[in-house]
């Protein structure tokens, strides 16, 4: 779906997700939505904030897992996606502290296996993620699942790609400081979303979302396996679609 500008894009994705939240509460069983961070969903953030503060929508019944976190990473660290998502959306809403999930870049090495096989458990335990939000990298990454990431991957501990360090180099006051690896859900893990929603803005976008739609799938462009799922919506601005 190729929307005029990000702005209305942003808020036709909060009012889906609005939905979705509704019924689910209707259905009495709860909501769990897989969150991404970085600049792309923070317009979609702050419009779902809007919709709790002025109509009514509630987040009690909803259960979040974030797909990843810079690793190591303290929680009240700038660039901690901890801090990015309570920043621009669980400050502000109902939510249960307890029904947060975000990847812990605080976890001992030597723990993170475990730590990862209970992230994938707790998704299970509560019966799959039914809308799984997502942004893309210029690598063609989705989480931070980086090239050679293949379909059957999972939750794990992950090497950055240079091209993203590159990218999060401001964030961190250069490149130096940004952290070589990151704890991700798998391409697997995502691919087992019920829905999942996919946003791009910007030109910056252009070639890594050609590639996405029209590519062959290959683990060197990790979101090419979105094609392979029944139920994806990919949600662009004009600029980011400008060459399909
Ligand atoms: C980071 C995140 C991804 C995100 C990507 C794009 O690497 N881990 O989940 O999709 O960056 O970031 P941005 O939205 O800032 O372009």
């Amino acid at each position: 779906v190729i929307y005029p500008d990000s702005e209305q894009a942003a808020i036709a994705v909060a009012r889906q997700i609005a939905d979705l939240i509704r019924q689910c509460e209707t259905e009495g069983r709860p909501c769990v939505l897989g969150l991404a961070t970085g600049s792309t969903p923070t317009r979609l953030y702050e419009e779902l904030v809007y919709l709790h503060q002025h109509d009514g929508l509630s987040f009690r019944n909803v259960v979040t897992f974030n797909l990843d976190e810079y690793y190591p990473m303290a929680p009240d660290s700038l660039q901690s996606y901890v801090r990015f998502m309570h920043e621009y959306l669980f400050d502000h809403i109902d939510i249960p502290t307890a029904q947060i999930h975000i990847p812990d870049g605080t976890i001992p090495q030597a723990e993170v296996n475990a730590f990862c096989q209970r992230y994938e458990e707790q998704i299970r335990a509560v019966g799959g993620i039914d809308l799984q939000v997502l942004g893309i990298g210029r690598t063609g990454h989705i989480g931070f699942n980086e090239p050679g990431s293949g379909l059957g991957s999972r939750t794990r501990l992950i090497t950055l790609d240079h091209i993203t360090r590159t990218d999060a180099a401001s964030d961190f006051y250069g490149e130096e400081n940004v952290p070589r690896r990151a704890i991700t859900m798998g391409v697997g893990t995502i691919l087992e979303a019920r829905q999942i929603v996919l946003l791009a803005w910007g030109e910056g976008k252009a070639a890594v979302v050609k590639r996405m739609v029209e590519g062959d799938m290959t683990d060197s462009v990790p979101a090419t396996y979105l094609q392979q799922h029944a139920h994806v919506q990919v949600v662009l601005d004009q600029a980011a679609g400008a060459e399909l």
